[in-house]
């Protein structure tokens, strides 16, 4: 790519972040999601900062401003009321200030204002930000442990498929079966109207999410007994490593910024989670998988979730395990890489999370080859996007057989991540 087309990414990705800005938030995309989320602005806080560090500090404040009382940091903050989508602040019912979901969302900030920090220029100013940040963060990072963790295994379990940001993954389905659908209050979706519906999660999926939703409800969001009490606990090794390499993260910059504390605690923790990480292991898949806490077995589903870990320091043998996977799925998808193996009879190439390539995934995993020195690799992958983008634009997710753009349009984390790969291409 030369450098005037570059520039012209560049642009046009910074004009999305500029419309998609509501001040001190950024939303994902105009209609089909309308509010703030959590590790979508995270992640878009590190394109933010290719523009204005300042304003990509205030996304990250912005949504610790909300964090509970209890340590969570919720998945959606609905700043401004909008009936476009479906389940509002009224189906939570969370009572919080400004209203907010009840469950969370993958644990990025430490990773994401670490990289903030390390590349600021003005360190004054990112001094500031992440002193405050760091507490906060470290206190989500310990409720994660205490309330998704009460056995004390070292790895934190889903209670909700929204809490891994990748909402209809294959890797639910059996366990969603295990999940009601009767009793719950007639509703009608929003998401089907801004967004092709075969693009989109099914029916009876739209109706077990709202079932979990009404059943945490009926519990008062009490995050001490929501785990015990939730049917659909799942340990997602992907979810696990994001945390993990935050709670690493998290952990260098307190030493940086003089916390030892917080700079203890969360070493400890993520040593703890990285060795408990290889139990996920299956070795006939050639990937990490999901665990079934509630049932007591593995989950056999090959999705990205299971790749995803190479963003955390595993040993060097899985990292070389995980770029032969990624050599096996380029045989069967144009595109790198697919939410779900193709090979897989239940891979759906344009259905959300069942088979599409996500560029903030991609981030992830580039970012964690490149740091087990896997740079090839990584490359591979970076280009693909980068491609995907010219053919595609700024799409939520893309079919990674055609390079199809599906779902949302102009989508905020796309372009942010696009700010990202320009500088390693
Ligand atoms: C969808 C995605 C989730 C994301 C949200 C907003 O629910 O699955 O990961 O955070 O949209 O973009």
């Amino acid at each position: 790519m030369n450098s005037s087309q570059k520039k012209q990414l560049f642009d046009e990705a910074a004009n999305i972040l500029q419309v998609n800005d509501r001040g001190g938030y950024t939303i994902p995309t105009q209609g089909l999601y309308p509010f703030q989320w959590n590790w979508d602005s995270c992640l878009t806080a590190i394109g933010q900062a290719h523009i204005s560090e300042a304003r990509a500090w205030q996304e990250i404040d912005t949504l610790f401003a909300h964090q509970w009382e209890d340590g969570m940091v919720p998945h959606i903050i609905f700043h401004e009321l909008d009936d476009g989508y479906f389940p509002g602040p009224d189906v939570w019912n969370t009572k919080q200030a400004t209203p907010t979901s009840g469950i969370t969302q993958p644990a990025v900030a430490g990773f994401a204002i670490k990289r903030l920090y390390d590349r600021s220029k003005d360190k004054a100013l990112a001094k500031r930000h992440a002193s405050e940040l760091l507490e906060k963060i470290d206190r989500w990072h310990q409720w994660f442990y205490a309330s998704r963790d009460p056995a004390n295994t070292g790895l934190v379990a889903l209670i909700h498929p929204w809490e891994a940001g990748r909402d209809n993954s294959i890797d639910w389905d059996d366990a969603f079966e295990r999940v009601p659908t009767e009793g719950v209050t007639p509703y009608t979706r929003r998401d089907t109207q801004h967004a092709d519906p075969s693009h989109r999660p099914t029916k009876a999926q739209y109706d077990r999410y709202l079932w979990l939703v009404e059943h945490f409800r009926s519990l008062d969001w009490n995050n001490s007994v929501l785990h015990n009490e939730s049917p659909f606990q799942l340990v997602d090794p992907g979810f696990n490593a994001i945390l993990i390499r935050s709670c690493a993260d998290l952990a260098k910059l307190a030493e940086k910024l003089n916390a030892p504390d917080i700079a203890v605690r969360n070493t400890q923790l993520a040593a703890r989670g990285l060795a408990a990480l290889e139990s996920l292991w299956s070795d006939k898949l050639g990937q990490y998988v999901c665990f079934d806490r509630a049932e007591g077995h593995a989950v056999e589903s090959a999705s990205i979730g299971g790749i995803l870990p190479i963003f955390a320091a595993i040993p060097a043998q899985r990292a070389t395990d995980l770029v032969a996977r990624l050599n096996q799925l380029s045989g069967h998808a144009r595109y790198l890489v697919p939410s779900h193996d193709p090979s897989d009879s239940r891979f759906d190439a344009k259905r959300y999370w069942r088979g599409p390539v996500w560029l903030i995934v991609n981030y992830m995993i580039t970012d964690g080859l490149r740091n087990a020195g896997h740079n090839e690799a990584a490359q591979k992958i970076e280009s693909a996007c980068l491609e995907l983008i010219e053919t595609g634009g700024f799409a939520e997710y893309y079919d990674p057989i055609t390079g199809e753009a599906c779902g949302g349009e102009s989508f905020t984390w796309t372009a942010a991540m696009v700010l990202e790969f320009l500088e390693r291409v």
